[in-house]
């Protein structure tokens, strides 16, 4: 039974609909780990159950959040492609992908995850977009919180595979390049039509007393809607070396903190995420 529909002991905070969280920046400032910090305080508050979407073929937001991906939707998309699938049982090719996709979902305590794998490859995929792209919209209907790791470009996004995007996240390191390219990605984001109802700037990976210059007239000139710095932590780089999961971290963790700190600034529809608060923040 996957995480959207499990016991009525799930306690859920959700807002009249869903809010979905999508995070995109530059390759290596921290994407993934911010993903999952976002899905391991959204739990933690008991925002639950939460959709992680693994939208970077590259990536490994499963192995970050302690389960791992069978099937990509990648993998599904092209299986679906099989001419007459499913049509000898009677199954019509959106119940049988709404099955597949179903399957493919990885099941956890308080979250799912779904990974998209790699665009499609040459031929005209449209049908088989459209198609994906009504069934993800459906099955992120039973998710209060959806938060989606991008890849460092912003195809994926413009792909519009979701209904909408609540809060963009741009990720950045704080060199004076890193800031640079949060501003071009933010004009790309623009020349791209990618929609967003609200934006955050977040810059990893900042070590004391090197906190970057300028970024609060970037944050200014691009309308972010939020501002967010986190440090270069020990505990995040052990776990990305060893391969433990954001789960392992404990809660006291700077960049846990730093997360949950800006979780509770978010709004939605003029009202505040509630949940619990982080007690150990
Ligand atoms: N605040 C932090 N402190 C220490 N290490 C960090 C921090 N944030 C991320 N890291 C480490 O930096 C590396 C890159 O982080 P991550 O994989 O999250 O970046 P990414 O933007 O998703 O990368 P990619 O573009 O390759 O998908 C990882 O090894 C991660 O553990
Ligand atoms: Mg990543």
């Amino acid at each position: 039974m996957c995480a959207a529909c499990m016991g009525s002991d799930r306690k859920s905070y959700a807002l009249d609909t869903n809010y979905t969280i999508a995070i995109t920046g530059k390759g290596g400032t921290g994407k993934t780990t911010i993903a999952a910090a976002l899905v391991a305080c959204l739990i933690n508050r008991r925002c639950v159950p939460v959709l992680a979407v693994d939208a970077d073929p590259n990536s490994c937001l499963d192995q970050t959040l302690g389960v791992q991906v069978v099937k990509t939707i990648g993998r599904i998309r092209e299986e679906s492609r099989d001419a007459g699938a499913g049509q000898s049982s009677g199954i019509s090719k959106r119940e049988l992908v709404e099955m597949r996709i179903n399957e493919s979902l990885v099941e956890a305590q308080d979250f799912d995850l779904i990974a998209m794998g790699r665009p499609e490859g040459p031929g005209c995929y449209c049908y088989a977009n459209n198609l994906f792209g009504d069934v993800i919209r459906e099955l992120s209907k039973n998710y209060p919180y959806i938060v989606i790791d991008n890849e460092a470009g912003l195809e994926n996004l413009s792909r519009r595979l979701y209904s909408r995007i609540d809060l963009l996240v741009l990720t950045g390191d704080p060199s004076k390049r890193g800031v640079q390219t949060v501003r071009r990605l933010y004009d790309l984001a623009r020349e791209m039509g990618i929609e967003y109802d609200r934006l955050a700037v977040v810059i990893n990976l900042v070590r004391e007393g090197s906190e970057p210059e300028g970024l609060e007239d970037l944050a200014k000139e691009i309308g972010a809607d939020y501002l967010l710095m986190l440090p270069v932590d020990d505990g995040i780089a052990l776990a990305g070396e060893k391969g433990q999961s954001m789960q392992s971290i404990p809660m006291t963790n700077p960049v846990l903190k730093g997360i949950d700190r800006f979780i509770s600034q978010l709004s939605f529809a003029g009202e505040t995420i509630r949940g619990e608060e982080n007690k150990s923040a």
